[in-house]
């Protein structure tokens, strides 16, 4: 070999180890809902935050719509390392084996944001997110949606209405519960296939925060929707251990960071995104939105205060009694 030549495969290789270290580190962010929504925009927010304080070293590329995998597999690429956060709702840890996270599938068990980030900000929530570990995921943080409502093609006032109706579900046991207790027919089935199982009749009805029905355009196909904000849905964001454990430590402490930030942003603008999606779907004018009165409310909360009984050895007893004691929710006193 000439001189040259050596001179030129030497620089080559040297050019590609340079350029090999310098190549950033990968993260793919994979969800199933609409880009603008509340995690849509929160995840976007991390990916920007974590270049930045990563200064590059970390790149976050965010998988909306199920574009890469739907719920189930999601959380199975996850495990295998195919894809390295998520943020799935906290309902689809249940068939992870992680049934405490069905706690917060239980009707009314929050009134409010506030009551809800006394759990999830505070010593369950964190106690909640070490239960993954074992399962090779590390919990990062909460991200809020909403409380969900439930849509029909026929009026929804009280529990009655929704006898015999297939109404969908996330893959929970306490979600199917709920619907049993108000006489309803569950169907579990992935986020993706939603609005085609409206839209052709498969199921009859839903639940979800607003900000998932308006956009996923499932009130183009269900002419009511009814303002019950029966229960929470939210996520924990979450990561492959392994993957995580073995970054850099620079890296891994700005994406804590990133995540910081992006925690705050998301539960800043969760009501907001919803709030603005109701007002989508009113001026939409394809379903009529009605909020129900005191006692309508109170009627459902009672058909469903069963469920808290029936359900309560599912996600442990005491876990349930902590949550209480910190909302004050009491399901006996109704
Ligand atoms: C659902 O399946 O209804 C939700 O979990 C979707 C989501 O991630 O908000």
């Amino acid at each position: 070999m000439k001189l040259g030549t050596v001179f030129i495969a030497l620089a080559a290789a040297t050019f590609s180890v340079t350029a090999l270290a310098q190549a950033p580190i990968v993260i793919k962010f994979s969800h199933v809902v609409a880009a603008d929504t509340p995690k849509g925009k929160a995840s976007e927010f991390f990916a920007k935050k974590a270049a930045e304080l990563t200064k590059g070293k970390a790149k976050v590329e965010v998988y909306a719509n199920s574009a890469l995998y739907k719920d189930k597999e999601e959380m199975e690429a996850l495990q295998l390392g195919a894809v390295q956060m998520l943020a799935p709702s906290l309902a689809k840890f249940g068939p992870l084996g992680v049934k405490e996270f069905e706690a917060f599938d239980f009707p009314y068990i929050f009134d409010d944001t506030a009551d809800l980030h006394k759990v999830t900000q505070g010593p369950i929530g964190a106690a909640l997110l070490a239960k993954l570990e074992p399962k090779g995921i590390k919990g990062l943080a909460f991200w809020d949606n909403g409380f969900k409502s439930f849509s029909a093609n026929t009026p929804i006032k009280a529990p009655a209405d929704l006898k015999g109706k297939k109404l969908r579900i996330q893959s929970s046991k306490v979600l199917e519960e709920q619907i049993r207790s108000i006489g309803g027919l569950p169907q579990v089935m992935a986020f993706s296939e939603v609005y085609q199982a409206l839209q052709t009749g498969v199921v009859d009805g839903t639940e979800n925060p607003i900000s998932n029905l308006y956009t996923q355009k499932m009130h183009e196909v269900q002419k009511h929707l009814t303002l019950t904000n029966h229960g929470y849905l939210g996520y924990a964001v979450i990561v492959n251990k392994k993957f995580w454990d073995g970054l850099p430590a620079d890296v891994r402490g700005s994406l804590e960071q990133a995540m910081k930030e992006a925690t705050v942003y998301a539960n800043k603008i969760a009501q907001e995104e919803n709030d603005s999606a109701l007002e989508g779907v009113k001026k939409s004018g394809k379903t009529t939105v009605y909020v129900p009165t005191k006692e309508e409310r109170l009627a459902f909360k009672k058909a469903m205060a069963a469920v808290h009984v029936k359900m309560a050895d599912r996600v442990g007893k005491d876990l349930l009694q902590s949550i209480y004691k910190e909302t004050g929710f009491d399901p006996t006193a109704l």
